[in-house]
């Protein structure tokens, strides 16, 4: 049986899911917007990987008898500067992202809850993927700078991104 307090810290994170999806999916409306199909293609994976996310923990408290009670999920930010600036933001959420995945392992191991803290892991394993996509993408930007036949690849490039369930098996 989950804690009262771990049941809690669970619930936040399934909306902080559901936020993160919503939030990429805000960005590729924005980059259909600016016509770059691949960028666009990008996020909308990383919206579905962010759903994954969500269900994964949502399975896990009904699979331990809590209670799962979803709440508003907050608007997301739709309009940004640049295509560096999207991809800053992204890595810098996915940083935020981190640190409550291991506030949510600190709390596991406070209440010796060591199923929680098990199943956990695989979110730690993944931020690090999370951050480490991103920041790569991040750094090609800078190097590409203005140029819009790097900016034209790197659209190609992401456009072949493909959407696995990483969380199933
Ligand atoms: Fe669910 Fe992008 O971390």
């Amino acid at each position: 049986m989950l804690s009262e307090k771990m049941e809690k810290a669970l619930n936040e994170q399934i909306n902080a899911e559901f936020e993160s999806a919503y939030l990429y999916l805000s960005m590729a409306t924005w980059f259909e917007e600016q016509n770059l199909d691949g960028m666009a293609n990008w996020m909308m994976i990383q919206f579905r990987e962010e759903e994954t996310h969500a269900l994964k923990i949502y399975d896990y408290v009904n699979e331990r008898g809590g209670r799962v009670l979803l709440k508003p999920i907050k608007g997301p930010k739709t309009e940004w500067d640049s295509i560096l600036q999207v991809f800053e933001e992204t890595l810098e959420h996915e940083r935020l992202v981190s640190s409550l995945i291991n506030n949510l392992v600190n709390i596991a191991v406070e209440e010796k809850d060591h199923a929680t803290n098990s199943m956990l892991q695989w979110f730690v394993d993944e931020q690090v993927e999370e951050e480490a996509s991103a920041d790569k993408i991040v750094n090609q930007l800078k190097l590409i700078g203005d140029n819009p036949q790097g900016i034209f690849m790197l659209d190609r490039e992401m456009s072949q991104r493909n959407f696995v369930d990483e969380t199933a098996g």
